[in-house]
């Protein structure tokens, strides 16, 4: 539907520039440098986005991936908008998008809570919402079309599991295990679930013992003070469990500023989360044991979704991406030539 109105409007649009050049004056002003003719946002799918922020590798490789999606060239007009981390920015995002009648919003909400009145003004407005990487947590389901992300509390238990496996290997299975959760934005579906996956398996492990969970809000300089602060107060720190790798490059710092080391020869065993080339650089430096995969690239399903959307036809509600984990054991030299973020 939307292509046939877009040509319509090209041929329109062509016909007037030609008729109208003679005697118009201000014509030139409607062609952009390589010669066509500039199209108006309404010949476009318009898609709203409205991001959590730049705060992780994997939010600027999130971010890279919509861009690189919804582009004009695409059938696309792109709003995209960075929320800082900040939920009250995303419902003034939400509203202005509603406002300016979007075809589509995609939220990718900075925490679960609240959604509630704002999705329902996009229903009553009839826009269709696509939740991305984090979700919401809603009475009625029907306020959002589809949700595509990750399977956060999958990731965690891979987690607990991965160091199930690791200290049986080490003769440490008997050993009391003393660990500290650097945890992401609290309220955020990826610590939620993370930490619910990995507590799944703490719980079946009598000798392991959480010392302590605070949050690092997923950036590397909350990461670093938090882990100062756990270095500080806990001398036998055996495992930190890092909800993601920004957080854990703070942790690194701080655990080599405190005199001590990490990874598969140090004194502490370094679990992450999200798997971006810079980890894996870092774990085979020797700093991180096992880096549990977030995939962020996420906007090819979400542009599938609208494009069925578009169709008519009707699209499947949860979609996860395909994820694994990574660990010194491993191959990591080609997966980390591979990686595009
Ligand atoms: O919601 C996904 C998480 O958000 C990623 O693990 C983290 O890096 C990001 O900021």
């Amino acid at each position: 539907m939307k292509n046939r109105y877009r040509n319509v409007c090209m041929i329109l649009a062509i016909f007037l520039f030609v008729t109208g050049c003679a005697q118009n004056s201000h014509c030139a002003s409607e062609v952009v440098p390589d010669g066509e003719i500039e199209e108006e946002k309404e010949d476009y799918i318009v898609v709203g986005y409205s991001q959590v922020g730049s705060e992780s590798d994997y939010r600027i490789a999130n971010t890279k991936s919509v861009r690189d999606i919804f582009t004009q060239k695409n059938g696309y007009y792109l709003l995209f908008e960075d929320a800082q981390q900040k939920q009250e920015n995303q419902l003034k995002t939400i509203r202005d998008f509603i406002l300016q009648e979007v075809d589509y919003i995609v939220l990718d909400p900075v925490v679960e809570t609240g959604w509630e009145a704002v999705l329902q003004e996009a229903k009553d407005a009839g826009i269709p919402v696509i939740l991305s990487d984090r979700s919401v947590e809603v009475e009625d389901e029907n306020l959002y079309t589809a949700w595509v992300g990750s399977n956060f509390e999958e990731e965690g238990v891979c987690a607990g599991k991965w160091l199930e496996n690791y200290l049986a290997a080490t003769g440490r299975s008997q050993e009391e295990i003393q660990i500290v959760t650097l945890q992401g934005t609290l309220g955020s579906t990826s610590q939620i679930g993370r930490t619910k996956g990995f507590q799944n398996v703490l719980e079946k492990n009598q000798s392991w013992k959480m010392l302590d969970r605070s949050s690092g809000d997923f950036t590397q300089a909350k990461g670093k003070e938090v882990m100062e602060e756990f270095l500080e107060k806990y001398p036998e720190i055996d495992v930190v469990v890092s909800e993601n790798d920004n957080m854990t490059f703070g942790a690194i710092e701080a655990i080599k500023e405190a005199g001590k080391t990490c990874g598969p020869k140090g004194d502490i065993i370094l679990i992450s989360f999200d798997s971006v080339q810079a980890a894996l650089i870092a774990m085979k430096e020797g700093d991180i044991n096992v880096d549990i995969e977030c995939n962020p690239l996420l906007a090819p399903k979400i542009a599938e979704i609208i494009d069925k959307l578009e169709a008519g036809e009707k699209v499947e509600k949860i979609h996860y991406v395909e994820e694994s984990y990574y660990d010194t054991f491993m191959d990591l030299d080609s997966v980390i030539r591979k990686r595009s973020y």
